[in-house]
């Protein structure tokens, strides 16, 4: 039967009175599955990180309690809701600059070229819209080397859920077909313990020394 419309609309862009409860439910839902992915980024203290729809805020938290105060997080969210949350539950941290939360979409990142070591995003593909330049505009963002992680939902779970009506779907293999096409290497395919879900791991290839 699936989700209602409204439920799938909230999950792309969460607004309006029924921000606050997402944002909540989200922390809870998927607190899990961010762990893995947060677990198979393995962000150093010294690292730069940024977020792709941090939704409620977990991995924004987790990544600052790691870095401590010698890297850096960056947040991107299409929502004003999910944004302004986040601006107040980190005032302090974006006051000192270890914290930078901007609005902005996957496909026009508002970040410098080079600016990240590592990315996540957290179920936000499928609300991506066209997919090959939110990996273009990644890989800009991204140092060479730098890696992304994604954490995705199976194709069945979306198709059951109802979303696949709204929005596109990616099977494993074509995801990483679309990396790759992107520019990606060394794309690893994981299943974590959260069922119904995978996570992909890709790296940019660090320039030739040439053009270092
Ligand atoms: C299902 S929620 C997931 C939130 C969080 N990552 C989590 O795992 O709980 C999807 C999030 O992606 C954001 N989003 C939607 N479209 C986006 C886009 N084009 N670029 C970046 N984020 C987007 C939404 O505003 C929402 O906060």
């Amino acid at each position: 039967m699936g989700l209602p419309q409204f439920v799938l609309r909230q999950l792309s862009c969460p607004s309006g009175w029924l921000a606050p409860f997402m944002a909540k439910a989200l922390n809870r839902t998927n607190r899990d599955f961010n762990r893995e992915v947060m677990s198979a980024v393995a962000l150093q203290p010294h690292e730069h990180m940024l977020e792709i729809g941090f939704g409620g805020g977990l991995n924004i938290r987790h990544a600052l309690e790691i870095i401590g105060d010698r890297g850096r997080v960056g947040g991107v969210e299409p929502s004003t809701e999910m944004l302004e949350r986040a601006r107040r539950e980190f005032s302090r941290e974006s006051t000192n600059g270890q914290l930078a939360l901007r609005e902005g979409r996957a496909d026009a990142l508002p970040f410098a070229s080079d600016s990240y070591d590592a990315i996540i995003s957290v179920h936000t593909i499928y609300f991506w819209g066209d997919i090959n330049l939110a990996l273009t505009e990644i890989a800009r963002v991204l140092t060479p080397g730098g890696r992304l992680v994604l954490g995705v939902s199976e194709p069945e779970v979306c198709q059951r859920e109802g979303m696949a009506k709204l929005f596109p779907v990616y099977e494993q293999q074509q995801l990483k077909a679309l990396l790759e096409d992107a520019g990606f290497v060394d794309v690893e395919l994981r299943r974590p313990r959260e069922k119904d879900c995978y996570i992909v791991k890709a790296v940019l290839p660090t320039r030739p020394a040439h053009e270092a």
